[in-house]
Order: structure tokens, then C-alpha cells, then sequence
């Protein structure tokens, strides 16, 4: 029983994930990267870090359902019990959704339900809005809907560029995002 991490882009995420799942011992380790674009940063890491991983051209099936039920079995291969999404750019299909269901984790880079989609960044910079933040939920079969497990806010003060304040978020990230996995999956074993 152990965790999936989906990636499409750099991974800092699924560094910090990794290197506190290993450092904190977590009952479920992380063993397995999927990534859909086999030419990403995350695949670099993942080697660095020595998980295992496997990368789809999701182009190259006939569809989503192809393609997922090809994810779906390297996932039973590994022995995958939770999926956590992080930075994904790809909406979980009714396939994985009816395998993984309120199994399947999301991390989001707005308070939701503001600024959904895949700009949450710079779409909350822009508005602009003083205060935005980001989001841990349970992924559902819409965009950056389903329940929220956690969030927490950060400011945009006057002397952020899109830069500064896009390095506050991904540090918010990446000490929320590994406490509520480890939190959540420790108080809803299957
Ligand atoms: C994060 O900002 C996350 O909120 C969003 O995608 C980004 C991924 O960043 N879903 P990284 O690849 O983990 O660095």
C-alpha cells in the first residue's frame, strides 16, 4: 500500500514530498512517479531520488479512457492505494476517479474557490486581491472543486513582483502540502 505522485512539470513538490515522506517514515511510502510529459524536470528528480517512475505521451492513445486505463494499471502494478496531484496540468477522468475515489489529493495555488484553473497564481496577482493563498483538497470530477482539506493565506504586499510573490506560495506549498497527506491518509487507513 503506497503513494502516487502525478507531476507534469519542475516537481518541487514532489521533492518535498519525497524527502519528508522518507525523513518522517511514513506508514505509506511514496514509490511511484507518473508524469505525462516524459521531457519534465520531475523525472529528473525522481531519478535523483531514486523513485521509481513512469511517463505517458497521453497524445499517443486513441482517448482519455486509453489512457487512463493504461495509468491505472502501472498504479495496481505498484500497489498504489492514494494519488497525490501536484502540479498535474491534466483533469483526473471517470477511470481514475471511480479506482481512486476521495483517495485522490490536489494542491491548489489560490484560496479556492477563488481563482480556479491554471493561472491560480497569477490570475490572483492580477485581480489583484491583497490576500490569496493556497489549497490541499480531495479531487472530484470537476476543476480544482471537491473538499477542502486545508488553506492557508498569503499576502501580496505592494513590493511583490508576480516573481516574489509566486516564491511565497510554492514556500507555503511545500510545508503544508506534506502535512496534510501525512495527517489525511494516517486517519483514513483502508
Ligand atoms: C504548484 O504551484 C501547485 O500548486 C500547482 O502546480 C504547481 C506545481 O509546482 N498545482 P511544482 O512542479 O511542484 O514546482
Amino acid at each position: 500500500m503506497s503513494i502516487a505522485i502525478f507531476a507534469s512539470g519542475s516537481g518541487s513538490n514532489f521533492q518535498v514530498l519525497v524527502e519528508r515522506s522518507k525523513s518522517e517514515e511514513w506508514s505509506h511510502p511514496i514509490s511511484l512517479l507518473i508524469c505525462d510529459k516524459p521531457s519534465a524536470k520531475v523525472v529528473e528528480r525522481a531519478q535523483t531520488l531514486g523513485i521509481p517512475f513512469a511517463t505517458f505521451a497521453p497524445k499517443e492513445f486513441t482517448s482519455k479512457e486509453a489512457y487512463e486505463q493504461a495509468v491505472l494499471h502501472v498504479l495496481q502494478e505498484h500497489s498504489i492505494s492514494w494519488i497525490v496531484l501536484a502540479g498535474y496540468m491534466r483533469l483526473i477522468g471517470p477511470i481514475l476517479l471511480k479506482a481512486y475515489r476521495e483517495r485522490i489529493f490536489n494542491i491548489h495555488p489560490s484560496l479556492l474557490p477563488a481563482f480556479p484553473g491554471k493561472n491560480g497564481i497569477a490570475d490572483a496577482f492580477h485581480h489583484p486581491v491583497k490576500v490569496s493563498g493556497i489549497t490541499v483538497h480531495l479531487v472530484d470530477e470537476g476543476l480544482d472543486t471537491g473538499p477542502i482539506l486545508a488553506q492557508v493565506p498569503v499576502a501580496i504586499t505592494p513590493e511583490d513582483t508576480l516573481d516574489t510573490f509566486a516564491e511565497k506560495i510554492h514556500r507555503a506549498e511545500h510545508q503544508l502540502y506534506p502535512q496534510v497527506v501525512r495527517d489525511w491518509i494516517a486517519k483514513n487507513k483502508f
